[in-house]
């Protein structure tokens, strides 16, 4: 068994110890052991997926697969902010791709990434969410915002800037 990764704070190894033992027994438990790593870290990362796999006698692999298989897995830290684009057929069709570059630029995720520098925000493409008929749609922070048009986005990055996104300091 190969040793605990160096780079985790003796904290995360008590919470990744903690999930190992709730889970010993489980071994088909791969995805609520991925599920618990990204509630705790917001994210996955690869040292706790290499921590509880080894921990367990769970191939690394498995663990891998799975995460690589379900788009709810992280492998990167996210932002803050969540903005989920559609960018399905009729989103498309009515503008979605200029409001994705508004709202890159605006909340200024670099050039072929996700995620602002400052983990403020992330944007993310998705297909269609199943709301058609107010594309083009945009959720932000879970909440659907339908009939998008740029003046809207950009009011809408507006109050995402100033609802705190530094924790209000
Ligand atoms: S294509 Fe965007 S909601 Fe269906």
């Amino acid at each position: 068994m190969q040793k605990a990764c160096k780079h985790l704070k003796d904290a995360d190894l008590e919470k990744l110890e903690a999930i190992c033992v709730r889970h010993r027994k489980g071994k088909g438990a791969v995805i609520p052991i991925l599920q618990e790593i990204q509630d705790i870290f917001g994210y996955i990362p690869e040292d706790c997926v290499n921590f509880v796999a080894d921990r367990l006698e769970i191939a690394r692999s498995h663990f891998y697969g799975v995460a690589t298989f379900y788009s709810q897995f992280h492998f990167t830290p996210r932002g803050k902010n969540i903005v989920t684009a559609c960018s399905g057929t009729a989103c498309h069709v009515k503008g979605s791709e200029k409001l994705i570059s508004i709202l890159g630029r605006e909340l200024g995720i670099p050039e072929g990434q996700d995620t602002s520098p400052d983990l403020n925000f992330t944007l993310e493409k998705v297909n269609c969410v199943g709301a058609c008929s107010i594309a083009p749609v945009i959720i932000i922070n879970n909440v659907v915002h339908g009939k998008m048009n740029g003046n809207k986005v950009a009011k809408e990055v507006i109050k995402l800037k100033g609802a705190g996104s530094d924790d209000g300091k």
